[in-house]
This record gives structure tokens, C-alpha cells and sequence, in this order.
């Protein structure tokens, strides 16, 4: 039987999934805690990575590479850019891109170095498979293109330069770091996001309110693909 990864980057993105394990076992390995257990009836390896792309790609690696994950699912929060998306939606990204890679002074586009790609599209199969446990549950879920960098996006402009550059509808900063990892290594991936707000807010946005509810949105349905997944 393949096991899976499910990984976050915060504690209140993972917590949710941790707490429905059965059979846990903590393993410590390289400054974070791994947790191997099983939801219906599937083998899964959960971890959180830490903020940004450099602990998610060690973490991904790792649930890959010393675990024996075969199929990652990501799960957490992200700023909306398309205004179709309200606080709590979900967002199944198709491709990712890295929007602070920036090596256009040597004539590059932004998002792109030479060996790589600017857009990494995530696995068909867990789209549709997203897709269809969205249909279920009776709930409309985007999908779409998500951008990714090592900044918390709180400002109108910067956010619309990620919008025009990368066409992106929504921003956070672990997705795409994850999807060069799996793509690299040849293991299928999936993104889920829920939308915890709209990364131009003012000083007296209080984003710990929201980041707790769209965290457990994103987790349970998060655990429902669990469930369809083949062995
Ligand atoms: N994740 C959730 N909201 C975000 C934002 N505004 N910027 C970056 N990552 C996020």
C-alpha cells in the first residue's frame, strides 16, 4: 500500500489532521517532528513544515525521500487575488509558480531560472479527484493558478504586480517550493488551499481570527480525498 504525505506549514493547518490519526508514532528527524499513523485505512506520514519554501522543500523531501511517501497532499490557507474568492473558499491550485524568483536582470522573466520552469502544473488525477469530493460535499471549489514567495503579502501593490505578472488567483509561501520537490522526484501532488484573506489588509486585520477556521476547512477536506484515494 503507497503512503501518503500530508504536509502544512503551520501548526493550525496540521493540527486538525494530526488529532484524527490512529496509530500515531512521532519520529524526530532534522529539527521537526514526523507523524505516521493511519486514516481510513490508509498509511499516512503528517508534518508541518515550518513558514516559507525552504522548510517546506526540506520537509516535502523528506516525507518523500526518508518516509517512502508516494502522493503529497498539501494543505493550509492563502491570500485571494481573484475577487471570486471569499474568506473560507478553496482553492485547488493547477499550477504554481514562485513569484519573488527574480532573475530578470539577466533578461529572464520573472519566476524563472534556467534548468526550471516558470509554472509547475500539479497531478490531473487529484484535481479531478478534488473536484469530485467538492461535488459531493455540495460545495463550488476553484481552481486555479497559485503564486508563491517568502513574504507575508499585506500590500495592495505588490499584490497586483503578482496578479498581472503571474495571472495568479491566490498567494501563499510554500506551494509552488513543494511542487518543484514532487515534480523533481516524480511523486503526484495535489494543493488545497482555504482563503484566510485577501493580502492587502490594514494594520487592524486580525488574520489569527481567520486562520484557524479556513486551516480546518482546508484539513477536512483534506482528509475527505484521503478517504478516495486508491490504496
Ligand atoms: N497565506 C495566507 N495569507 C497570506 C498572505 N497574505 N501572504 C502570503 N501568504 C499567505
Amino acid at each position: 500500500m503507497s503512503k501518503i504525505a500530508i504536509l502544512g506549514a503551520m501548526e493550525e493547518e496540521i493540527e486538525p489532521i494530526i488529532a484524527k490519526l490512529e496509530g500515531k508514532k512521532e519520529h524526530k528527524y532534522a529539527n521537526n517532528t514526523y507523524y505516521e499513523g493511519r486514516y481510513a485505512g490508509k498509511e499516512v506520514v503528517v508534518a508541518y513544515s515550518k513558514i516559507g519554501k525552504v522548510f517546506a522543500s526540506l520537509t516535502a523531501a523528506t516525507l518523500i525521500e526518508r518516509f517512502g511517501c508516494e502522493k503529497l497532499l498539501f494543505s493550509g490557507v492563502a491570500g485571494a487575488i481573484n475577487p471570486q474568492l471569499q474568506i473560507g473558499d478553496l482553492i485547488i491550485a493547477d499550477k504554481l509558480c514562485q513569484h519573488d524568483l527574480d532573475i530578470t536582470a539577466f533578461g529572464h522573466p520573472d519566476g524563472f531560472v534556467p534548468g526550471g520552469a516558470v509554472f509547475v502544473p500539479t497531478t490531473d488525477t487529484l484535481v479531478t479527484l478534488g473536484r469530485e469530493v467538492a461535488k459531493q460535499k455540495g460545495i463550488t471549489v476553484k481552481s486555479g493558478t497559485i503564486a508563491t514567495g517568502d513574504q507575508f503579502i499585506a500590500d495592495p501593490e505588490r499584490k497586483a504586480w503578482i496578479e498581472k505578472t503571474f495571472n495568479a488567483d491566490a498567494l501563499e509561501m510554500e506551494g509552488a517550493s513543494v511542487a518543484v520537490v514532487c515534480d523533481a522526484l516524480g511523486v503526484e501532488f495535489f494543493i488545497l488551499r482555504a482563503i484566510s484573506d485577501a493580502a492587502d489588509m490594514g494594520a487592524n486585520f486580525d488574520f489569527d481570527a481567520f486562520l484557524e477556521k479556513s486551516a480546518k476547512v482546508s484539513a477536512d477536506f483534506i482528509l475527505e480525498m484521503v478517504q478516495k484515494l486508491d490504496g
